[in-house]
């Protein structure tokens, strides 16, 4: 099995590169169907989404736009603060088509944030796509309209996902191992 370090943490691969194209595929071709003649405006949530948004975006193929905005839930922590800071907001979304591109929602927080301060600037239609969703994480019930994976609660890293700001260039995603790491602490 693939593995990764990151100091005394050992992850292991649970999604490798081929698996992930092709949910972004199948996700990518709804979108195109659903959106062929509304030049959507997709909102990629920095920095995480930016792997996911590049290839999803390419994928669809059809006429759109793009914003980015950023939020900070987690610090360095492998737990959302359950705080979100929004430092930039797209405003160029009234009356338009809009999805949100995420890399995870964890307990929802940040998710449900992004959508409500978007709902203020009044778009045509508001929705989700994420790579990755924790459904037994979720604290808000929220519509994830295009979701590549639901997954358990593990802590991931990989294609734009961090810990510590480490390990978003990996291809594959890889989980946190706890018993694993635990060892090697010891
Ligand atoms: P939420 O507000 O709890 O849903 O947290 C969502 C944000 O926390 C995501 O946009 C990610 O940036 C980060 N996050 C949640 N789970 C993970 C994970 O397993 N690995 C890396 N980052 C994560
Ligand atoms: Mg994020």
């Amino acid at each position: 099995m693939k593995t990764y370090r990151i100091e005394d943490k050992v992850f292991s691969e649970v999604l490798d590169a081929e698996t992930i194209r092709e949910a972004i595929r199948r996700e990518a071709a709804r979108i195109a169907v659903e959106y062929a003649d509304r030049n959507p405006v997709f909102i990629v949530v920095l920095k995480g989404a930016m792997f996911f948004a590049i290839d999803l975006i390419r994928e669809a193929g059809i006429p759109c736009s793009m914003e980015v905005l950023s939020a900070k839930s987690y610090g360095n922590a492998m737990q959302s603060s359950g705080e979100v800071s929004l430092s930039q907001v797209a405003t160029h979304v009234g009356d338009r088509h809009v999805i949100v591109i995420e890399d995870i929602v964890d307990t929802g927080n940040t998710l449900q944030k992004i959508l409500a301060v978007l709902a203020e600037h009044k778009p045509a239609s508001l929705r989700v796509a994420t790579l990755l969703s924790k459904p037994s994480m979720h604290k808000v019930k929220l519509d994830l309209h295009y979701c590549c994976f639901e997954i358990g609660p593990e802590f991931l890293i990989g294609y734009g996902l961090d810990f510590a700001e480490q390990g978003r260039e990996l291809q594959s995603i890889y989980a946190l191992n706890a018993a694993l790491s635990a060892e090697q602490v010891g």
